[in-house]
């Protein structure tokens, strides 16, 4: 057994310079390509990406756009999602799921999770589709880096026949009974966010398809409604992928798995070392693989609390997230009030994530457990 340092030592949530270090090289000679060729908006730099994104997740189709919440407007409006309809939610989630429904006009409504999982919850939106009559849309969202369980939610779908678009902005790459998150659905939106499990060194985001009409309106939405240049067939956007992004994630592409499976092998360790505590370790779904976007535990007391404690030991923890959805302040005029979702609020109020990255030390998450188990217990 080695020795744990009883030090106070720094952890980062995450450590970019870590992972650019090695490819450094790779990236700086496509950066520069790109430059050298002055094709800074779409061009064959995001065709590229567009195409070994394809060959990776097994999608037919791949959009590069802007973000991944314009990937969820986008994906909503080319399946015709609009004004007045109505789209559900989990209640747990980041605030760009409901953002992207609201920013294309229509209403999120809001699901609560399953308490294990975060995941949507079957029986909630079972509830919510047997009784709103003017859902169009339902957006399982992939949580922490696993997936929803999407063959409950697509047949749940067919039933009341409503799309779904998958929210696979923390899960590229993980994969649901050996089909990647993004590709189940009618669309999958991705984020590449730069702290995502493959970042860029900006904002990008990319929406997977499997239907050839839904990939056409995505091309031409994404780029002003041009079907050809100054002929505008559709009320689109400007949610364009940069070729600079595109190149930078070209080269990442090909480590997301080996990056992915470095986060398994540190998440591994650390459920060995809270088996014995009294703290919730992430549950593993049998359908879906997870690829820790976050690694995230939940105690008896406040997420909030342990956090602040854990920060005092130079540990960047986080909650992910402490507010539900139905309890922020921009979606007060849905009416929504505290009691609505058990289980999202309980979330909230007890959730913690800790670092997860593939280049943390060894030392660093002997010392992040150690930690976590010192705090919890005292
Ligand atoms: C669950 C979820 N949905 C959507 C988004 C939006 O992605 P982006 O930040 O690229 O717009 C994020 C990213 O933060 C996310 O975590």
């Amino acid at each position: 057994m080695r020795k744990l340092s009883t030090e106070r030592m720094r952890v980062a949530a995450l450590d970019l310079k870590r992972q650019i270090k090695p490819i450094r090289r790779q990236i700086d000679a496509a950066i520069k390509k790109a430059v050298d060729n002055t094709s800074f908006i779409l061009g064959a730099g995001v065709s590229e990406f567009e195409r070994n994104v394809k060959e990776y997740s097994g999608a037919r189709y791949a959009v590069g756009v802007s973000n991944g919440t314009d990937a969820i407007s986008l994906a909503l409006l080319a399946l015709g999602i609009k004004h007045g309809d109505e789209v559900v939610c989990p209640a747990f989630t980041y605030f760009a799921t409901a953002g992207a429904v609201a920013a294309v006009g229509a209403t999120p409504v809001f699901a609560d999770i399953d308490k294990d999982t975060y995941n949507i919850s079957l029986q909630s939106l079972k509830d919510i589709l047997s009784r709103r009559k003017n859902i169009k849309a339902v957006i399982p969202v992939h949580l922490y880096g696993q997936c929803a369980d999407m063959g409950q939610v697509l047949s749940l779908a067919r039933k009341y026949g409503i799309k779904v678009i998958e929210d696979a902005a923390q899960a590229f790459g993980a994969e649901y009974m050996g089909r990647k998150a993004g590709t189940i659905g009618d669309c999958g939106a991705v984020s590449f966010y730069p702290g995502k499990n493959i970042g860029a060194f900006g904002d990008a985001g990319m929406v997977l398809t499997n239907n050839k009409a839904v990939a056409e309106r995505l091309f031409i939405l994404r780029n002003q409604g041009n079907k050809d240049k100054y002929y505008h067939s559709l009320l689109g956007r400007n949610n364009r992928l940069d070729a600079i992004q595109a190149v930078v994630l070209d080269v990442k592409l090909k480590y997301l798995d080996d990056w992915n499976k470095g986060r398994g092998e540190v998440a591994c360790y650390y459920d060995r070392y809270f088996s014995s505590c009294a703290v919730q370790i992430p549950f593993r779904a049998a359908y879906s693989t997870h690829i820790y976007h976050q690694y995230t535990l939940r105690g008896k007391g406040s997420g909030r609390k342990i956090v602040e404690r854990l920060h005092e030991r130079g540990i960047d923890a986080r909650v992910f997230y402490p507010v539900p959805l139905h309890l922020q302040e921009c979606f007060k005029c849905l009416g929504y009030k505290a009691g609505d979702f058990p289980e999202a609020e309980a979330a909230a109020r007890h959730v913690f994530s800790i670092p997860v990255f593939p280049e943390l030390k060894r030392d660093e998450r002997e010392y992040v457990a150690s930690q976590v188990k010192d705090v919890l217990e005292s």
